[in-house]
């Protein structure tokens, strides 16, 4: 039988190490903060179709709303699901609360 990781390695280490067998890929190369809420999630459903999904330090608090407006009309051109004013709220509170200091 061909052994394909060192032999005194252990389950364990045997799933954690790279070994021979195939990754997968990467959900994002970038993180996002509070990763687990409602924002990030959006982010991630309604803004990585066209573009890697911005993280919220990109722009500034008062430019986030233009920019999210601006993007659900390239979202309705592009006939992706468009986000209910709910999401938008929520994604641009969450923009919002994590902007930086970029315009
Ligand atoms: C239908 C395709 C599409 C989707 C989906 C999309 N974008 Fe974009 N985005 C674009 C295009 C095209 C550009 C470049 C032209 C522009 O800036 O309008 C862009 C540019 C940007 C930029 C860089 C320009 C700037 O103003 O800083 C940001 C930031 C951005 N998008 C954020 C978002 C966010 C947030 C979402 C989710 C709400 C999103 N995008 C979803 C197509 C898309």
């Amino acid at each position: 039988m061909k052994v394909l990781c060192s032999t005194g390695a252990g389950v364990l280490s045997v799933l954690l190490s790279a070994c021979s067998l195939p990754q997968p890929p990467a959900v994002s190369a970038v993180s996002f903060p509070e990763p687990e809420s409602a924002g990030a999630m959006l982010l991630q459903q309604h803004c990585a179709h066209c573009h890697g999904a911005p993280t919220p330090d990109t722009h500034d608090a008062s430019s986030w709303p233009g920019v999210v407006y601006r993007m659900q009309t390239r979202i309705v051109t592009k006939a992706y699901q468009p986000m209910t004013d709910e999401e938008m709220e929520a994604l641009i509170a969450y923009l919002q609360k994590y902007a930086g200091s970029v315009q």
